[in-house]
């Protein structure tokens, strides 16, 4: 009995230290007063958020001198964000790991790349180790230079976090290029260049689109079905009312941002641009693990992939049109399949566990970068290390 409480505290701490595994962007780089500008930056840009919710992550810090340059050329914040985003590797490179690249050069991608808002490989950034130890870092889509080379490492916390600081900003015009406002970002531009061509076409037809122009500027998130989905569906979709139409299309818009990580950590009835009243044309967002499902009571959509995050807009593929039930007949007899769900999805979810995915081996992976990237491995592990521990 007299065990109880002190076993009830090391289990308290133990979860604790699940749930504080965060890293702190901004508070490693207050301990090195010479990169106060980059840290600054970092916030004023929103990317101290984004680098603390990512799980594995390499931070390639410019010190103040070397961030004057990058001030110098006068760029919005909107462009200093796809710069400053260049300069974080979503992937893993400690000091050691940048010696040992096979070939001697690889390619990281970066949270620029994984944006969406970069094109081709200008996300992506250049590691070569060069002649006489040095290491260089430059933009693929500037011409094969390498402007940068690494100076020291700042902090590493293996796998999870590294900050190295290098000599000099990256140079990219596609970074600097002047970028649109979120309130001027097109919607239907962005869905039309990255897949989502078919409800693009869907929107412009329909009184909807206006809708969802009038709300990025408060926060929208938006659920593209992929094109080959939507084409199936044409038939359907003729056969509704030009007010069931509408209706369905706004179904696919919610009107505040949300980032995956935030979808990811919140299960519950979402409202859309449709809803008009109590329980009115929601669904419900369901993640396990990595995977985030939509569930309508009609259909259960499963978001595959993001065209663009760039807050206060996000929008999502999903693999699925989601039905609402105000439209549509729910699926029948669909009761101990739902109820079975959760569990079958947590069976293959568990693969990601399995002991080839060894994160010391992670190179360079530009498909990491594209959806969940090298999150998934990690991140499954550890919310099986953290579940574990609640059933010690
Ligand atoms: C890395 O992060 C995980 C959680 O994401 C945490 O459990 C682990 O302790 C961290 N590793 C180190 C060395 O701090
Ligand atoms: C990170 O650290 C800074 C400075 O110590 C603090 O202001 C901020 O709230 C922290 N952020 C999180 C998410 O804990
Ligand atoms: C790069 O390394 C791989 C094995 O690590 C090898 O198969 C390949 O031929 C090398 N490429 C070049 C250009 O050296
Ligand atoms: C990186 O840049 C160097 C120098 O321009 C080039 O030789 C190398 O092939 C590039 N590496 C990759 C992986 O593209
Ligand atoms: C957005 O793009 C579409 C098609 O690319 C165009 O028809 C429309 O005028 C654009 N809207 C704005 C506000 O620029
Ligand atoms: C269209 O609606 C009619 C009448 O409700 C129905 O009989 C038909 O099956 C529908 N067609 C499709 C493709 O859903």
């Amino acid at each position: 009995m007299q065990h109880f409480p002190v076993f009830t505290v090391s289990i308290l701490l133990l979860l604790l230290s699940c749930a504080t595994h965060a890293h702190n962007i901004t508070r490693i780089l207050a301990k090195h007063p010479e990169f106060s500008t980059f840290n600054h930056y970092l916030t004023v840009t929103h990317l101290a958020g984004e680098i603390n919710r990512r799980q594995t992550i390499t931070v390639l810090a410019v010190d103040n001198a070397g961030m004057s340059d990058l001030l110098a050329k006068r760029l919005s914040v909107y462009a200093l964000k796809n710069v400053l985003s260049l300069h974080v590797l979503v992937d893993y490179f400690g000091a050691k790991k940048l010696h040992q690249i096979n070939n001697r050069t690889a390619l990281s991608a970066t949270m620029f790349q994984a944006t969406g808002a970069a094109s081709g490989t200008a996300g992506f950034i250049n590691i070569t180790d060069l002649k006489g130890g040095k290491v260089g870092f430059g933009s693929e889509d500037n011409n094969g230079n390498l402007d940068a080379v690494f100076v020291k490492s700042l902090e590493e916390v293996p796998y999870n976090i590294s900050v190295l600081q290098i000599s000099h900003i990256i140079n990219s015009a596609e970074a600097e290029a002047p970028t649109a406002e979120p309130s001027q970002l097109n919607l239907t531009t962005i869905m039309l260049k990255q897949g989502c061509k078919a409800f693009a076409d869907l929107l412009m037809a329909s009184g909807a689109k206006k809708t969802f122009d009038q709300n990025i500027d408060g926060g929208l998130t938006v659920f593209c079905p992929s094109d080959d989905v939507i084409n199936g569906f044409a038939a359907k979709y003729k056969n509704l009312t030009a007010k069931g139409k509408e209706a369905l299309l706004l179904y696919h818009g919610v009107p505040v941002y949300q980032s995956m990580q935030m979808l990811k950590s919140n299960n519950g009835a979402m409202n859309t641009l449709a809803t008009d009243g109590a329980n009115k044309y929601d669904f419900t967002v369901q993640n396990d693990g990595e995977e985030v499902t939509l569930e309508t009571k009609v259909v259960t959509a499963r978001v595959t992939g993001t065209l663009i995050d760039e807050e206060p807009l996000v929008v999502y593929k999903i693999n699925k049109i989601l039905l609402p039930r105000e439209l549509f007949k729910a699926a029948p007899a669909a009761s101990p399949a739902k109820a079975a769900s959760p569990k079958a999805a947590a069976a293959d979810s568990s693969e990601a566990d399995s002991p080839e995915s060894d994160p010391a081996d992670q190179t360079a992976d530009q498909n990491r970068a594209i959806g969940f990237d090298g999150e998934k491995v990690v991140g499954t592990v550890l919310l099986s290390l953290c579940l574990g521990l609640l059933f010690v």
